[in-house]
């Protein structure tokens, strides 16, 4: 959609006219063939530019810009993809699950899909490798699931024909959808992005899970943003979520009563989860704890926010390997979607958790934490927290999640971010070595 927008909406006859006018004066009529082979080269062209199998990625930072809008085609399909396919989501244990997992290459996706897999579990990934943050650090967690088994298709979730492919080739038990646009301050520079992702590819999966047969069981990312403006801490599941802060929490809140009404319709089996601000290794670029770390190391000054009236901004941060426990979790629990063919046959599951870790850390104590693990002291500035989506404090009742999941998170931020840490340097290393 991001993409799509900027190209007028009539792209054929918007080319046509100019061209024509142009080569009026041209009378021979091998010179009008030329013309119209032009022409018919140009509209077969745009249509599969425009086609959802050539959208080449969910998000563009700069999504005015049209040299960025690459005329990647998806390279799916053929007896040796099916074979990977069909490899990488093959159940290696008893009862285990065949998963697939959306946004694979992403931070949550890398460390469930590896754990899946090594339990024994089949697990297919899929990812469009956007440009968001770094695709270089995608491409490094796909490396990494590459060497334990795990397949990548590179592909959209807006791809229908793609996602239906998938489901001809594996039967798959559970969905595990992680794909979306992440990012509080990112959606007013790209709002479009999140509703292609978060909103619209979000219905394309759910569409092309309630005809496969049998239904999956479905588990997907939410968020603790849906809170918003909610105060009454710590957040419990049945508190308000109708006061969003941002576009992202928005259209988070959106999936959750989309989730619903797929339930409700065609009796999927749907677990929604909300996760509060997961960290650790192989983490996004654009979290504070990451970025922090890279700009103490470089020296350069970090922005500490505060509130209105200088209280502390603290966040419910949440260990990875505490989010993936939750993830497993809540794959185990789900109950089967009772439809098929698209038709509901009884009433399905419907659920959805907080996963946090019950203990909000104020943001200056997560950089004292980090200046003692980098020894290096922090250029910090204080400043005013924005009023563009993010929320002063966030704080997670998991009472649910430890009842019916039987979640315990047990990794302190110290713990956590130590293990980031050593993630960080041993990553970035080599490179920081060269760039200085
Ligand atoms: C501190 O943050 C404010 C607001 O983000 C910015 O305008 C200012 O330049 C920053 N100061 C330093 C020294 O980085
Ligand atoms: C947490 O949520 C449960 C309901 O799931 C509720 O019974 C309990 O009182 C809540 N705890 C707090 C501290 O609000």
């Amino acid at each position: 959609m991001s993409h799509l927008d900027h190209i007028p909406s009539t792209p054929g006859k918007f080319k046509m006219e100019k061209s024509y006018n142009n080569r009026m004066r041209w009378h021979s009529s091998l010179t009008k063939l030329t013309f119209w082979s032009f022409i018919f080269i140009g509209v077969i062209f745009l249509f599969f530019y425009r086609s959802p199998a050539s959208q080449p990625s969910t998000t563009h930072p700069e999504p005015s810009d049209p040299s960025r809008r690459s005329l990647r085609t998806s390279s799916w399909g053929g007896p040796e993809w099916e074979k990977r396919v069909r490899t990488s989501a093959r159940i290696r244990s008893r009862n285990g699950f065949s998963v697939l997992v959306t946004g694979a290459a992403g931070f949550v996706g890398t460390h469930v899909s590896s754990a899946l897999k090594r339990r024994g579990d089949g697990v297919l990934g899929l990812d469009n490798f956007n440009d968001y943050y770094d695709p270089s650090l995608k491409r490094a967690r796909q490396g990494l699931l590459e060497r334990s088994g795990v397949f990548i298709v590179e592909g959209d979730i807006n791809d229908v024909a793609l996602l239906k492919k998938l489901f001809e080739v594996v039967a798959f038990t559970h969905v595990m959808h992680l794909a979306a646009q992440a990012g509080v301050r990112y959606a007013m520079e790209n709002p479009g992005s999140y509703v292609h992702s978060n909103i619209a590819g979000f219905v394309s999966l759910l569409e092309v899970c309630k005809e496969a047969n049998p239904q999956p069981s479905i588990v997907w990312a939410s968020s603790s943003s849906v809170y918003g403006l909610n105060t009454k801490v710590p957040f419990s599941e049945k508190d308000r979520t109708d006061q969003p802060a941002s576009l992202y929490a928005a259209t988070k809140k959106a999936g959750e009563e989309i989730a619903h009404t797929y339930n409700h319709i065609y009796g999927l089996s749907l677990t929604g989860l909300r996760f509060f601000t997961v960290y650790g290794p192989w983490g996004r670029p654009d979290m504070a704890y990451f970025f922090f770390t890279k700009d103490i190391l470089k020296g350069k000054s970090i922005s500490i926010f505060e509130t209105q009236n200088h209280e502390t901004v603290a966040r419910d941060f949440t260990y990875i390997d505490d989010i993936v426990k939750g993830c497993l979790a809540a794959l185990d629990t789900a109950e089967k979607s009772t439809g098929s063919g698209g038709k509901k046959k009884a009433p399905a599951q419907l659920r959805v958790f907080n996963l946090g870790n019950t203990s909000p850390v104020p943001v200056s104590n997560l950089v004292s934490i980090l200046e003692k693990l980098l020894k290096v002291k922090a250029k910090k500035n204080i400043t005013k927290l924005p009023r563009n989506g993010d929320v002063p404090y966030t704080h997670a009742n998991i009472s649910l999640a430890q009842r019916e999941l039987g979640y315990k998170p047990s990794t302190d931020l110290q713990t956590g971010l130590k293990k980031f840490v050593r993630w960080y340097l041993n990553y970035y290393g080599g490179k920081k070595a060269v760039s200085r």
